[in-house]
């Protein structure tokens, strides 16, 4: 296992009716600002709940951050958290709302040139407006991580601080019924992949993470398909639910090497054709588990048999049948697994490729020895 420090502070409320929570978790005395999105929340009783909530408190709303938020939209906001004064940030929403606050707080407070550099020059995050999170759609893990992703036109961009991480997440399965099956499966394979990114790479024998990231993956593979076929279950919901927030609130990916090249090339995917993110790592992921069979062996052959139990037949065998069941998994998500299944073609393999070295991914993988030329191979892969 490699040295690791973890400290996730972000105070969970979990369960019906806990928005209800808020109300003694924001100080009395701040001003606060309720960031959401396209309105979701205005149809399907969550804006209710948290307006009664904060009856006794001070506070102001902006809503119109999109789904992979916008730069120049959460620009607005870092103007009215300026002139408002606002003292703390409530996201209410998807991983989107609440990355776009996240980034909203650092910006608010950057002393630096422009804070598109958070982004585009890694410019030192030191200090943020203090931000919490109702959360709608379970996919992300960003109610309890220090991560963020923005987008500025075609560019889709992360960062990472710790001054950024949510102080209290709530997490109400019941809320998420409202969210199409799109949203449900999009969420549900989100967090599969996150958990791949920080498993599949090699065995550093780190027992607890490798069980709790095969128990993850299980429960989605499981609970997944339920989630579409009974949408109106509340206990498939909060298992769902939890399982996303665990997969990426830095447990399962302390002291373990860790890859997310599918989530870099799907970033540029979404940011020059719109796709889902979701959608982007079930097209990239098997074509990774491909190209990087060799390099990914040991915990490959693990993954066919802990979390699939295939035993039969060769290495290569079992390592083919576990990559086939990821598709046939994705594919029950309703997802698709090649870019020919999103009417993509060759010229976007270069459209791609072209962005990964506008972006510095370069040498991505938990090796960083996916160069150009690999990437290439697995977008051709993917086709
Ligand atoms: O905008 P509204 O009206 O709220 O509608 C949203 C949006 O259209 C809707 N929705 C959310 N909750 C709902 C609901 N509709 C009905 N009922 C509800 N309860 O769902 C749509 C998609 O929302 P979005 O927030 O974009 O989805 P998601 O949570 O999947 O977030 C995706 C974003 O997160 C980033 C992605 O890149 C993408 O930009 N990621 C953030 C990460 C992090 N911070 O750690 C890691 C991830 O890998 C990911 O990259
Ligand atoms: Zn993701």
């Amino acid at each position: 296992m490699l040295n690791f420090t973890f400290h996730n502070p972000t105070q969970i409320f979990f369960g019906e009716d806990q928005i209800a929570a808020i109300a003694k978790e924001i100080p009395a005395d701040a001003k606060i600002l309720v960031t959401y999105g396209g309105g979701s929340i205005k149809t399907n009783g969550v804006y209710e709940q948290v307006s009664n909530a904060l009856k006794e408190h001070n506070w102001i709303e902006f809503s119109g951050i999109e789904p992979n938020p916008q730069y120049d939209t959460l620009m607005k906001a870092v103007e009215v958290v300026k002139t408002e004064q606002i003292t703390y940030l409530l996201a209410v929403g998807g991983g989107s709302v609440v990355d776009g606050t996240k980034f909203i707080a650092a910006a608010a407070r950057f002393e630096g040139d422009e804070p598109w550099d958070i982004l585009a020059k890694h410019a030192q995050v030191e200090d943020a407006v203090p931000l919490s999170c109702v959360l709608t759609l379970p996919a992300t893990g960003s109610e309890s991580n220090i991560g963020s992703v923005v987008t500025r036109g075609t560019t889709k961009l992360a960062f990472m601080s710790p001054h950024v991480r949510p102080i209290f997440a709530v997490l109400d399965p019941k809320v998420t019924l409202s969210l199409s099956e799109r949203q449900v499966a999009n969420g549900v394979v989100d967090a599969f992949v996150h958990t791949m990114e920080q498993y599949l790479t090699f065995p550093v024998n780190a027992k607890v993470q490798d069980r709790f990231s095969e128990g993850l993956l299980m429960n989605l593979i499981e609970e997944g398909p339920k989630a579409l076929a009974t949408p109106d279950d509340l206990d498939v919901r909060s298992n769902v639910m939890w399982s996303a927030t665990m997969a990426l609130n830095g447990l399962i990916g302390a002291g373990v090497p860790q890859d997310w090249s599918t989530h870099m090339i799907g970033h540029e995917l979404t940011g020059q054709y719109g796709m889902d993110h979701a959608r982007t790592l079930a097209i990239i992921l098997p074509a990774v588990m491909k190209v990087q069979r060799e390099q990914k062996r040991g915990k490959l052959i693990q993954y066919a048999q802990r979390v699939w139990h295939l035993f039969d037949g060769t290495e290569d065998e079992v390592i083919d049948q576990a990559i086939a069941k990821t598709e046939v998994f994705f594919k029950a998500m309703g997802m698709p697994v090649r870019l020919s299944d999103e009417d993509l073609d060759a010229a976007s393999v270069e459209t791609v490729l072209a962005q990964l070295e506008l972006h510095g991914m370069t040498a991505l993988g938990e090796h960083g020895d996916m160069t150009p030329e690999v990437s290439r191979n697995v977008l051709e892969t993917a086709l």
